[in-house]
């Protein structure tokens, strides 16, 4: 039996795949290679021993979804694929719509054809829209969305909340991720951004080696304790053993679960840039610059439920997530 990540050969996707095989299970990728490279499969390869099987296809192509099915005994998915860039979204949100639905409901109707009962969804702290409410806690009410991504994570929810009542032998787990930043320790995987990075940590690697001359602090006039935004960064590892969590979980439940993955700590753009310098030893020069549209001031995670009922926590500090960001930074797969 194996676990099918769609858009695994991605940042989130690889890291996963990592530590899904060093728990002991098959791993199957299918990704289309629209925002990731072949290559990642052979360093997964190289950090776990393990070679997971690889389907480059677009998910949303249902005969070719079949045939991956019908050759790999697929027992649990782990969707990613997905386009996922805010700004992006609000100039293409046909695309988006398209895409991220066509891919979501192709997936699941070939599921149903196979009997396949396990679906974990990478969801996104961003379904809490512009609530001031923190920490954000999973049974919040008033969600509501400020771009066609975050709407796609509602929707796809929506979709998934719907389908779980009417199977109810179906296993659904929503994942809402926080700010994923850092990467393996061993430099073989991490962020790659196409172009100029829209997040914060690529684009202070990237500062800090010299490609971008200066980080621009979107706004410091946030009601937050330097009056930049605040939020709940996590290890990309420790959201990736969140997910094997979530698969254990879906082994043992049925039913639609959402989980926040988060640390439930708070930092603002200034801390991490103070963070970074004090890990690395190496100045990121920035300026003050205008506030960024449908950004809010303050997000971080209720970690309470994921904890009791997923038995995870985050465990890496803002530290290790400082240094293994720069040390993706300086190796040779992050070019
Ligand atoms: C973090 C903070 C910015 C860049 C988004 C999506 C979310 C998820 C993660 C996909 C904010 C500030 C940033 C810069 C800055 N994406 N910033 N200068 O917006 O919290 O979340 O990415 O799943 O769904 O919404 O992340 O890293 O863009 O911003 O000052 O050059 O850094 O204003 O306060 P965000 P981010």
């Amino acid at each position: 039996m194996a676990v099918l990540l769609t858009g695994g050969a991605g940042f989130i996707g690889s890291h996963t795949a990592v530590e899904i095989i060093n728990k002991g299970y098959d791993v199957v990728i299918a990704d289309n290679l629209y925002n990731a490279d072949a290559s990642v499969i052979d360093r997964i390869e190289a950090i776990t021993g393990k070679r997971p099987a690889f389907y480059q296809i677009d998910v949303a192509d249902k005969d070719r979804v079949r045939a991956m099915f019908e050759s790999e005994d697929i027992d649990a998915v782990i969707h990613f694929a997905g386009y996922k860039a805010v700004g992006e979204s609000v100039e293409k949100p046909l695309d988006y719509y398209r895409n991220n639905i066509d891919t979501a409901l192709t997936v699941l109707e070939v599921m149903k054809e196979y009997n396949c009962r396990k679906f974990i969804f990478s969801s996104s702290a961003t379904v809490y829209g512009t609530s001031d409410k923190v920490p954000f806690v999973e049974t919040a009410e008033e969600l509501g969305c400020t771009n066609p991504y975050g709407w796609t994570k509602f929707m796809i929810e929506q979709i998934l909340k719907d389908t779980a009542k009417a199977h109810p032998a179906l296993s659904v787990v929503l994942l809402r991720y926080f700010n994923p930043i850092g990467a393996h320790e061993s430099g073989m995987i991490g962020e790659k951004p196409n172009g100029i990075p829209n997040n914060l940590m690529p684009y202070i690697t990237q500062t800090a080696a010299g490609i971008r001359a200066q980080l621009s602090v979107f706004g410091n006039d946030y009601p937050t304790h330097d009056g930049t935004g605040v939020r709940d960064y996590i290890h990309v590892v420790d959201l990736a053993k969140g997910h094997v969590a979530a698969y254990e979980y879906s082994l043992k439940n049925e039913g639609c679960e959402v989980f926040n993955l988060g640390t439930g700590i708070g930092y603002s753009v200034l801390d991490i840039v103070k963070a970074f310098e004090k890990a690395n030893g190496v100045p990121v020069p920035y300026v003050i610059a205008e506030r960024r549209a449908g950004d809010i001031a303050t997000c971080y995670a209720s970690t309470d439920k994921a904890a009791e009922k997923l038995g995870w926590k985050a465990e890496k500090s803002i530290e290790d997530m400082c240094r293994d960001a720069w040390n993706w930074e300086q190796g040779e797969w992050s070019k």
